[in-house]
């Protein structure tokens, strides 16, 4: 009743690609965290480039859009995510110091694994704690962001009459969400097979140990569709989602036909991935770790498509689960996206986002 006296209004996620915006707020029940708002809304193409942003006016307006068309948001502090494929991610390892020093020596230490100037970068750092460090070293986890690329977004969220809390890679939201309590015993791939960007990460422990980009999207298979079947890029999408890899009938049979190569190409480019990513000197937490990693958790609309992680499955000889979305939030949770026509993997990473109130 006296929302405005509310001193603690929480903040939501948001969720931003080249062409969709997604929002999640997330509240504190008696059976746990709800969804409390979720929402959708496209973007034409060209405000956002690949993670660059083209038009900030632009995508305010389609920010205040989402806001306002969205019932039951009761917070104006956003998280937003940025774009994967313009990060930098390393696991590096440092002496064992004080905290303070320890942020000074980070910044001094990642001159050498990042590919800009310092000044030109937003840099963030977190100390890997789990499993325990051993000896006398400890493990730190830094991003990178290159700031030409970051503030046009937080100018964007300001126009909309937002105020931005945090901003975090897409990938690192998605763990959150994705990541049972935030703890992995095991290393685990994660993919995001997005409507035009998919990434690649690995999490172990309580944080991300590398993060990579695909080149192959799920709109590769719709303009395949198109192209195969000379139909235009809406119909390609539906026949797209009705069929997928089912390889029924004469139109599905066409369809599967279509997106095999581009199956084919995702295959290789995330086996492209595994075998650059276990062939990397390892890092302290990870060097007596000999055993393969044999689970990938597959997200992202595109991770919709009938039987895909079937074909990937056994492509990759690898246990491909499709990701449990809500893993970190209550049973009810399902309920909101069963009441609507989205899905829980599309939205991941502003599930991530909006989780990160109750996390840090
Ligand atoms: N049932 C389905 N079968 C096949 N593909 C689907 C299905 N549902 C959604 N998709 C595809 O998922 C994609 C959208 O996924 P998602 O919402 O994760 O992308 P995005 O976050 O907007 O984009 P990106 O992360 O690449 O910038 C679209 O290409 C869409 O066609
Ligand atoms: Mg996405």
């Amino acid at each position: 009743m006296f929302d405005i006296l509310n001193l603690n209004p929480g903040s939501f996620g948001l969720d931003i690609s080249d062409r969709t915006l997604k929002l999640v707020q997330i509240k504190e029940g008696k059976q746990g965290l709800n969804i409390s708002a979720l929402n959708q809304v496209s973007m034409p193409s060209g405000i956002i480039r690949r993670g660059e942003i083209k038009d900030i006016e632009k995508l305010s307006l389609y920010i205040k859009k989402i806001v306002s068309k969205t019932s039951k948001l009761t917070s104006r502090y956003v998280v937003a995510s940025l774009p994967e494929e313009k990060s930098f991610l390393h696991a590096i390892q440092m002496p064992k110091m004080s905290d303070i020093d320890l942020k000074k020596a980070v910044r001094f230490e990642a001159e050498n694994y990042i590919p800009f100037s310092l000044d030109k970068v937003y840099l963030d750092s977190e100390i890997i704690t789990y499993p325990k460090p051993k000896g006398d070293s400890v493990e730190v986890l830094i991003t990178a962001m290159l700031k030409k690329i970051v503030d046009p977004y937080i100018k964007a969220i300001k126009k909309a009459g937002l105020i931005p809390l945090a901003m975090e890679t897409e990938s690192n939201a998605a763990a959150r969400a994705l990541i049972k309590d935030g703890i992995a015993e095991e290393q685990v791939y994660l993919i995001d097979f997005g409507a035009t960007s998919t990434s690649f990460s690995v999490y172990y422990g309580n944080c991300l140990r590398f993060a990579s980009f695909i080149p192959v999207s799920s709109e590769d298979f719709t303009l395949a569709i198109a192209k195969a079947i000379g139909k235009d890029r809406e119909e390609a999408e539906v026949l797209k989602k009705l069929h997928g890899l089912k390889n029924k009938g004469i139109t599905g049979k066409r369809v599967a036909k279509a997106i095999g190569p581009c199956v084919d190409e995702l295959a290789a480019e995330i086996k492209k991935h595994i075998e650059y990513y276990e062939s990397r000197p390892k890092s302290n937490g990870l060097k007596e770790r000999k055993e393969k990693i044999n689970k990938l958790l597959f997200y992202g609309g595109g991770a919709e498509l009938n039987y895909l992680s079937e074909a990937l499955s056994k492509e990759l000889k690898l246990e491909i689960e499709k990701a449990n979305s809500i893993i970190n939030l209550s049973k009810e949770s399902k309920n909101i996206f069963s009441k609507r026509k989205h899905k829980p993997f599309a939205f991941t990473v502003a599930i991530g986002l909006a989780l990160r109130e109750f996390y840090d």
